[in-house]
């Protein structure tokens, strides 16, 4: 076929376009598919127990995310700073994950044991009681809202359909593990276990079976 016309025919030129461009895509999707350590999960990363994924759940409703990245980088600054880089299965039970890179705020990967409950709980109401120069909001209905515990079953469920392995008791004890709590308990228990399973500062990927691309 002459060049003259394909560039004539513009439907046949979109789809050839389309499928050049998608064997870009291709080259770096497919081969993440097969690579074992990006889905396998870092040792002792475990699907979000009920209040925890309750409280992912907080997070991503209120758009956490919009101002916090979840991703360390490999870059010394940033390893000095949060701690060792973001390995790929810590994030398999992450749906979706939240590694993003706007960062208004610090990145928050490592951020659980850093600060008491107690601290958390004072910073979501009113940031600047604990922090007087932090432009970060507030959100003092986090302390009124309850969590729905049918809700959370049913979101386990889902996640088990989908191939997370929850167990039958991990599910029949949710309901029981959110009774009264509310939405504030259920995203500082979130943001208490985040990088809980994150290797320690130094330690090479390449000695953490699991351990992946950053
Ligand atoms: C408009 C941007 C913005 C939004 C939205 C936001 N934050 Fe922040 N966050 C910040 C900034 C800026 C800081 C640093 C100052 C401070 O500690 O308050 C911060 C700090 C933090 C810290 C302390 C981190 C550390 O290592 O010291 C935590 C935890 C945190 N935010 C959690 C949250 C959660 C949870 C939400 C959603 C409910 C949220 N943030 C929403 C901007 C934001």
């Amino acid at each position: 076929m002459s060049h003259e016309k394909l560039e004539k025919n513009v439907a046949l030129m979109g789809i050839l376009i389309a499928v050049v461009i998608s064997f870009g895509g291709l080259a770096e999707i497919v081969p993440l598919m097969f690579q074992a350590e990006a889905i396998k999960p870092t040792p002792g990363v475990k699907p979000y127990p009920a209040l925890q994924l309750a409280g992912r759940d907080i997070y991503v409703r209120e758009g956490c995310y919009g101002c916090h990245s979840q991703m360390v980088r490999t870059l010394r600054f940033e390893t000095a700073r949060y701690g060792h880089y973001s390995l790929a299965g810590e994030s398999v039970y992450d749906r979706p994950f939240q590694w993003g890179s706007k960062r208004t705020g610090p990145d928050l990967a490592r951020v659980g044991g850093r600060y008491s409950d107690d601290w958390h709980r004072v910073h979501l109401i009113n940031p600047r009681d604990v922090v007087p120069e932090s432009n970060m909001p507030g959100y003092p209905w986090l302390e009124k809202g309850k969590i729905d515990s049918a809700g959370v079953v049913a979101r386990m469920q889902a996640l088990k359909a989908l191939g997370d392995p929850y167990s039958d008791e991990d599910i029949a004890g949710a309901a029981a593990a959110v009774e009264n709590k509310t939405e504030m308990d259920a995203l500082v228990a979130y943001l208490q276990g985040l990088g809980k399973h994150a290797p320690r500062p130094g330690e090479r990927d390449t000695e953490v079976a699991g351990g992946g691309q950053p």
